[in-house]
């Protein structure tokens, strides 16, 4: 038998991606027109989203979110996004999904999520990939809407909704507001997670794990700021999906050797990679993976360990666990390639 002397691709696993900030923007002018959604203003002359400050982010993320009108759209969305980071080498990827935003377009919970997991089936059955859906309530929202989403989930149990976690904007609200809705989301067996330290600092992060019982936090990098904040991540095992793409968009640092994924890795925290909204961004979960490893030197063993965390830290089942795992062990044996 002759072995394939073809490099292997570093296998990738993405923890924090937001459905509706997967959606390409000619996917989003094709629905609008489709579904004869007026998406005046969201777009550059380039074709590109058009923002340019968080506030301006989340508001086009809104727009663009209007156009998904039926299970069909959200179909294409997750499988469409799924079968682009197979391509990248992605095994695994939790999709973060927000009710409000398909009730605002005028889908119910059940049609929303439905139309996700035919997407999640359709990926799995023809690239491998596996995925999960992690519903979030929306901070600014207020803590009366996201306990309306936790006992929504809770209400309807999906096979494929494994977690719960909070996003928007960080300068709204105390997480101690929202405890009451992790607590219905744990109790009923959900992984939790929770933005948290991107675009507030280190309290911030303090806050979230003193309230929210979260194993994993959104972003989390602000942690640097304060020491006792990053040796608390460190202790715990608290896992980071970082996004350091979003997070130079953003503004949050000028470049990415500035980004602190490195000191935060070094420091003991568990790290991960993650796009976030990647068109919005302009970037990909494999450009995340391929910026880190020529940045910060990371060797494909330690790209590989990247991988290993997010499987360690998914919320999924145990077998699911051990069969991702098992594909990192077999690639972790393969010829060395680039990430
Ligand atoms: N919703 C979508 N993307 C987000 C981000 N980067 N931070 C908070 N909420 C979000
Ligand atoms: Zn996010």
């Amino acid at each position: 038998m002759t072995q394939s002397l073809a490099p292997a691709v570093v296998p990738k696993a993405e923890l924090h991606v937001h459905i509706e900030g997967a959606a390409s923007p000619e996917l989003v002018r094709e629905l609008a027109q489709q579904n004869g959604v007026d998406v005046t203003g969201l777009f550059a002359e380039d074709g590109a989203y058009a923002w340019s400050d968080f506030t301006q982010f989340l508001a086009a993320y809104d727009s663009a979110s209007r156009v998904f009108r039926t299970p069909q759209d959200y179909t294409r969305l997750s499988e469409t996004y799924l079968r682009s980071i197979a391509e990248q080498g992605a095994i695994y990827a939790e999709l973060t999904i927000s009710p409000d935003h398909a009730a605002a377009a005028g889908l119910s919970y059940a049609d929303y999520v439905g139309g996700l997991a035919e997407g999640i089936y359709r990926a799995r059955e023809a690239t491998g990939i596996e995925a999960r859906m992690i519903v979030v309530g929306v901070r600014h929202f207020g803590a009366r809407a996201v306990e309306q989403v936790a006992a929504q989930v809770t209400a309807r149990p999906h096979p494929l909704v494994t977690g719960f976690g909070l996003a928007g904007d960080e300068a709204e609200g105390h997480p101690a507001n929202f405890a009451r809705a992790f607590r219905m989301a744990g109790e009923a067996g959900l992984g939790l997670t929770a933005h948290a330290g991107e675009t507030a600092g280190a309290e911030s992060v303090t806050a979230a794990l003193d309230f929210l019982q979260v194993s994993r936090i959104g972003h989390g990098v602000r942690a640097i700021e304060d020491t006792a904040v990053v040796e608390r991540l460190a202790r715990d095992g608290i896992v980071l999906e970082v996004c350091p793409g979003s997070n130079l968009a953003l503004g949050l640092y000028g470049a990415l050797r500035f980004h602190p994924v490195n000191l935060l890795r070094r420091a003991g925290c568990r790290i991960t990679l993650n796009s976030d909204d990647p068109p919005f961004f302009g970037t990909t979960l494999g450009e995340e993976y391929e910026g880190c490893a020529r940045t910060f030197g990371w060797s494909r063993e330690q790209c590989l360990d990247i991988t290993r965390t997010a499987i360690g830290a998914a919320f999924c089942d145990e077998d699911t666990r051990g069969h991702l795992l098992r594909a990192v062990a077999d690639a972790a044996g393969a010829p060395p390639a680039p990430a």
